[in-house]
């Protein structure tokens, strides 16, 4: 048996739960074995999230009819909105928006920043997700604003607060920060942001992109003080084509589109999708389970827990792979490949390890890894996603390798070994 001396991972037991809840956690659709390491393109399911949305979209009924189907239906949504709320941490005087993606819900809250808050300049950085990047850009350049762009520190691959809030001044109306980088794994110090942002600007409206952070970490939108966060379930064990974003009470009133009879706070448009919230709450169910709080504490409490214990447990994977174990050197110590931005230990990373090969291109390396029976992803300038964030870090591509919570200490090792397979080869 190995061990590794950070984090805390799952006892056994909870392990077998966790793992027997995941689809496809072993062998892909078609049955082929492969461990999943891309989870960070979109993670692992949970099969019970999926299938209770399923069941719930079997449903014809409306939320807005009377009959007693309806309204189950009807009492879906209303659990799940309480459910976004306590994940979100957000005031119950806020408001939350439902879209397909993500990045639909990202370019309205920017547009509707623009269109309320005067101001002469954004905010933003250079390794923003395109979704808020792009709507910086686009709602700076039709309002005649500036758009000033706070570079990363290369040592970490994140944001240093101090380094954005230097942009800030009176001008600002928007200031847009990710709160885990996609690409380098590193976590934004939310609170710091926001604090230093203040202390220029206290008026600022601040937008967090939570896409990637949200399955790793507890969002606490109130007690940081941000005006709208967004997620995407499909990167946090649910189903791909929906997105949920929380929003402030002061931004929830600005003026935003909406249908003339609706509340001047709702901004979702349309019929509601009670499917959709039936599979986050089935999440937020799974989440409450593995953190094994008290059943008398609250649902944020509950949920909370879980959103730790997965943090401990990953926490001990990013060692694993770092640093290695007692039976295998880490990705570190491995020549021929190169760890990027973990100088500076593991507590202000995801589970995201940035990494390159001496003697090896990335898409050959993802290549070898899929020959290995190991799926990881490649994120490299010629893509536009990535071009922009890729250039201000000083790299023209990475292997991105992303395992979930669901995965073990072994299964690390196990990469771990094909790792030191691939590096020898590649250097003949
Ligand atoms: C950090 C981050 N933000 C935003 C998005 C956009 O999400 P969506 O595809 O739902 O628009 C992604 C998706 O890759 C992401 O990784």
């Amino acid at each position: 048996m190995s061990s590794t001396t950070a984090g805390t991972p799952f006892p056994a037991e909870t392990m077998r739960y966790i793992r027997a809840q995941f689809a496809q956690l072993e062998h892909d659709a078609h049955g082929t074995a492969r461990l999943f390491f891309e989870n960070s393109g979109g993670s692992l399911r949970l099969r019970r999230a999926t299938e209770r949305a399923q069941e719930v979209s079997l449903c014809p009924e409306s939320t807005s009819r009377p009959n007693e189907a309806a309204q189950r239906l009807a009492r879906v949504q209303h659990d799940g909105e309480a459910d976004l709320l306590a994940f979100f941490g957000g005031e119950p005087s806020g408001a939350l928006l439902h879209t397909a993606t993500a990045s639909q819900a990202m370019f309205t809250v920017v547009r509707t920043i623009t269109d309320n808050v005067p101001g002469t300049n954004i905010v933003t950085t250079a390794i923003e997700h395109p979704s808020s990047y792009d709507a910086c850009a686009r709602y700076a350049e039709r309002t005649g604003r500036e758009l000033r762009v706070a570079e990363p520190d290369t040592s970490t691959g994140g944001i240093d607060p101090a380094a954005l809030a230097a942009l800030v001044d009176t001008g600002t109306s928007l200031v847009s920060v990710i709160a885990t980088s996609n690409i380098t794994g590193a976590i934004t110090d939310i609170p710091a942001v926001v604090a230093a942002v203040r202390a220029k600007n206290p008026a600022v409206h601040i937008v967090t992109d939570a896409v990637q952070y949200a399955p790793h970490g507890v969002i606490d939108a109130a007690g940081w003080g941000i005006d709208a966060v967004n997620i995407a379930p499909y990167k946090m064990f649910g189903d791909r084509g929906n997105a949920f974003t929380y929003l402030s009470p002061r931004l929830a009133a600005l003026d935003h589109d909406r249908l003339a009879g609706a509340a001047s706070t709702t901004w979702n448009i349309g019929s509601a999708a009670p499917a959709m919230y039936a599979g986050f709450t089935t999440i937020m169910d799974y989440l409450a389970t593995i953190g094994g709080a008290a059943p008398e504490v609250g649902r944020r409490e509950a949920i909370t827990a879980g959103l730790r214990a997965i943090h401990h447990h990953e926490q001990a994977l990013l060692h694993t792979l770092l640093e290695g174990t007692t039976l295998r050197p880490g990705l570190r110590a491995l020549p021929g490949v190169r760890v990027h931005f973990a100088d500076q230990g593991i507590r202000a990373r995801d589970l995201i390890v940035p990494l390159t090969f001496d003697n090896l291109s990335c898409a050959d390396a993802v290549r070898a890894y899929g020959e290995h029976g190991i799926v990881v992803y490649e994120r490299v300038a010629t893509s536009h996603y990535s071009a922009r964030i890729l250039h201000a870090l000083g790299l023209e591509g990475i292997v991105r390798v992303s395992p979930l919570h669901c995965h073990t200490v072994e299964e690390a090792e196990h990469f771990l070994a094909v790792t030191e397979k691939i590096a020898r080869h590649a250097a003949g």
